[in-house]
């Protein structure tokens, strides 16, 4: 049988990001690599500003820009999109659009949120919201404890789509049409699925869905996007808010607050401008090279290091199905920082979470930079 290849043109891509030079990159769960087209990005926004001094007008069209490549990336128009500066800040905006004490209180979060996410919701309580939690086993979630806790009481149900500590990827049209079917909302944080997986908000039924750009959306820290189902903006007023919220911002009528139509509503004060730039020629690598091409490529590297960490006696966390994960990979090691320094030392940038050191590749990877990133792992753990 023929060695698997991408259905796209790996060389071509690896020549664009100058650190495969240097070392292999399998840190992509934590933060991608810049590229030659993310490096430019960033060089348009000085030479803007360094020329004009300020150009306002095409700064917002390019947060605008920015806004429809996200949108692209999810099956949603710009106008369903709002920008923020982490996934944390777009979560406490949701949050603080819900009302608790009319009759729903419950919010369903489940244990394998990034804490950011999880954190906002305890946040609540104080607004009257109760907490419960969908409950980790093994590193998964079973499906069924959405169908059981899920109730005439339940608010809003926040289920991450993919679990950053080692890939899991979480059913989220079946939470989502659970929750629907019970009158909750859905919140979904993807960002460890977007640019990994495809994702079609459409079709999945979700209400909210937030992302950031460091991770596979090839992008830089300090901004993030979130959907909000069209159906639905009308009905939120978001107290946390500011002047790009309004109907026109430029009205600067300190006394009105009227809320724009669109889910640029839960905009708030001036966007990230130069995060902007990078995070929409991140996005563009991503919707070029397609996530159904750059899906169908992660699950061989994610069989790769399933089969070769067994091979070489590593513990897996979470499950060993590739249809239930991401390719983020995680093993069970005695001190995963300590391991990450040594794998660094030796070329190898792993991403090490609490007590698993995590191998995260991308499209750009090879299956060579899989059994290289493997042997150094397991020579560092010392079970080869
Ligand atoms: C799934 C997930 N959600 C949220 C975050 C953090 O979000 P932010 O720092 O943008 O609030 C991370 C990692 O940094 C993550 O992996």
């Amino acid at each position: 049988m023929s060695a698997p290849r991408p259905g796209y043109d790996l060389d071509a891509w690896r020549r664009r990001i100058p650190l495969l030079a240097r070392c292999i990159p399998m840190n992509n769960c934590s933060q991608t690599p810049q590229t030659d087209a993310t490096r430019a990005a960033a060089e348009r926004y000085l030479e803007s500003w360094n020329s004009a001094g300020m150009d306002w007008d095409a700064w917002m069209n390019e947060v605008h820009l920015a806004k429809a490549e996200f949108a692209a990336l999810i099956n949603a128009t710009a106008d369903d999109i709002a920008v923020f500066s982490s996934v944390s800040d777009a979560t406490s905006a949701v949050a603080s659009a819900l009302d608790f004490t009319a009759g729903r209180a419950t919010v369903l979060v489940s244990e394998a949120e990034f804490p950011t996410v999880a954190h906002v919701w305890l946040a609540q309580e104080r607004r009257g919201a109760n907490i419960r939690w969908a409950t980790v086993r093994d590193g998964v979630i079973d499906p069924a404890e959405y169908d059981t806790r899920i109730d005439e009481r339940t608010a809003v149900v926040s289920a991450c789509h993919a679990y950053y500590q080692n890939g899991l990827i979480q059913d989220i049209g079946r939470i989502a049409a659970r929750a629907r079917a019970s009158g909750a909302l859905s919140f979904v944080d993807a960002y460890q699925s977007l640019g990994a997986v495809p994702v079609d908000v459409r079709a999945l039924g979700v209400d909210f869905l937030a992302s950031g750009n460091l991770k596979f959306l090839m992008g830089i820290p300090g901004v993030a996007f979130l959907y909000v189902r069209p159906e639905l903006v009308e009905s939120l007023r978001p107290a946390a808010t500011g002047w790009f919220g309004r109907l026109n911002p430029f009205a600067f009528d300190t006394k009105t607050l009227d809320w724009s139509p669109t889910a640029s509503r839960f905009d708030s004060g001036t966007p990230p401008i130069m995060n902007a730039y990078v995070a929409r020629a991140g996005m563009e690598i991503i919707n070029t090279v397609g996530p159904v091409k750059i899906r169908a490529w992660h699950e061989h590297l994610a069989r790769r290091l399933i089969d070769g960490g067994r091979e070489r006696g590593l513990t897996l966390h979470g499950t060993d199905e590739i249809a239930r994960k991401t390719a983020v990979t995680a093993f069970v090691v005695r001190d995963s920082h300590a391991v990450e320094a040594a794998m660094r030392a030796r070329g190898v940038l792993p991403s090490a979470r609490g007590d698993v050191l995590r191998l995260a590749p991308h499209f750009y990877n090879s299956m060579d930079d899989v059994d290289t990133a493997l042997d150094v792992l397991a020579d560092v753990v010392g079970s080869a």
